[in-house]
């Protein structure tokens, strides 16, 4: 397959890209066709590498309204209501709702999504389905599974016992949720807990921290510690860190200097944060954010993530990542020209850390043939515009395609 004349991410000169055996085999101002080559003449369109969510909840997902609604649109009402939900899952029903917000996801330029699974159920319903939905989706999307304790490991009966016993069946990584822990002391013991099981089954971590508007939840500096003390360092991810955004200064330029040392990532989840943030505050009404901007600007990876779909946590969500950016960028203010134009790297390539694939992402010669094109010529436009995918293209394969649309005015 040859593309002809694109913009690869945002460079003003145009290039010819051409894929074979599902893998880009040459990148250059000019490729001579060759015989029996399928050719697709792009003339300035723009190509960036596939989308990456790498914090959603899949065993949650199109499960809004059932059994109630979260009217309060608090995160302890959606605990609540999932809890109640979480009584009728099934395999079929984990599996079904999974791979139709995939689905989804994969119709918007998704190619790459890490998806928590709530594992405080003794049953483990929800990630025994998701496993399989893991496989059965592998040629069209790599996901990755993360054990959440939703409930807490040392506040659920029997917690300990059910993370190693998922360790064991198969995750990718392991989390945690130090704020929602009864007692400072488990959350830190939480912590300590689950950077043991990850080393002991060579797996990843990502743990919701500190989701919470309360500046005394301070889990991410026992997780940044650890990180650096274990080497664990960038297999690391702390999700959510909304705390951070309620933080004074002064301790925030001291934990600065650890998050630095410790390469760990970070993810905000900026349409959620947004939803459920400030919740408890009149005015001055806080954003649901933790510091984007200020972790960016230190060199410390933040990717965005879609966080939910249509469950108790969220009422709304379609798939679309540039969503996600675009309540992001405007909620931490990351809105210069080039700042908006470069900001696909918060749900592209800061992603690809996040879930530790780089080695196979982005268009490069001699790397897997991923890549999305769009009917614009930068990202700017893109997002501004909502311009339409053209195309996503998977193992060199058009996975997406779509046929703009025509509209008339009469007037
Ligand atoms: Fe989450």
């Amino acid at each position: 397959m040859l593309l002809q004349q694109v913009h690869i991410e945002n460079f003003s000169e145009l290039k010819d890209i051409r894929i074979e055996n599902a893998t880009f085999t040459a990148i250059e101002a000019h490729l001579e066709p060759q015989a029996g080559e399928e050719v697709i003449d792009l003339a300035g369109k723009l190509v960036i590498p596939p989308f990456v969510d790498p914090h959603v909840h899949l065993d949650s997902t199109m499960t809004a309204g059932d059994p109630e609604w979260n009217e309060s649109g608090t995160l302890f009402d959606g605990i609540r209501i999932w809890s109640e939900r979480k009584k009728t899952l099934t395999h079929a029903d984990v599996k079904q709702r999974a791979i139709a917000a995939l689905r989804l996801q994969a119709s918007n330029g998704l190619q790459f999504v890490r998806s928590h699974v709530d594992v405080t159920d003794p049953d483990l319903t929800a990630l025994k389905a998701l496993i399989e939905v893991r496989e059965e989706v592998k040629d069209w999307m790599t996901l990755q599974l993360v054990a959440f304790p939703q409930e807490g490991i040392l506040s659920f009966p029997h917690g300990k016992e059910l993370m190693i016993e998922v360790a064991e069946l198969g995750v990718d990584a392991i989390g945690a949720i130090p704020h929602f822990e009864f007692t400072r002391e488990y959350s830190v013991e939480s912590l300590h807990f689950a950077f043991e099981v990850a080393q002991k089954y060579n797996l990843l971590i990502d743990a919701h921290t500190d989701e919470i508007d309360d500046p005394a939840s301070r889990g991410l500096e026992t997780m940044a510690t650890l990180a650096l003390e274990s080497g664990l360092k960038e297999k690391v991810t702390a999700s959510h860190t909304t705390a951070m955004g309620s933080y004074n200064d002064a301790y925030v330029y001291k934990l600065m200097r650890l998050l630095k040392m410790s390469d760990i990532n970070f993810v905000a989840n900026p349409l959620i944060n947004m939803y459920l943030g400030g919740r408890f505050d009149t005015y001055p009404k806080r954003r649901g954010l933790t510091r984007v901007k200020e972790l960016d600007a230190n060199g410390i990876n933040v990717a965005f993530g879609e966080d939910d779909i249509k469950d108790p946590w969220y009422p709304m969500g379609n798939g679309n990542m540039l969503d996600s950016l675009h309540m992001g960028l405007h909620a931490t203010q990351i809105m210069g020209y080039s700042e908006i134009l470069n900001s696909y790297r918060f749900i592209t390539h800061n992603g690809a850390k996040v879930m530790h694939v780089t080695d196979q992402y982005g268009i490069e010669v001699g790397k897997p043939a991923n890549l999305l094109v769009f009917n614009a010529p930068d990202f700017y436009t893109t997002l501004n515009e909502r311009d339409e995918m053209l195309y996503s293209i998977h193992n060199g394969h058009i996975l997406v395609s779509t046929k703009p649309a025509k509209k008339y005015l009469h007037f």
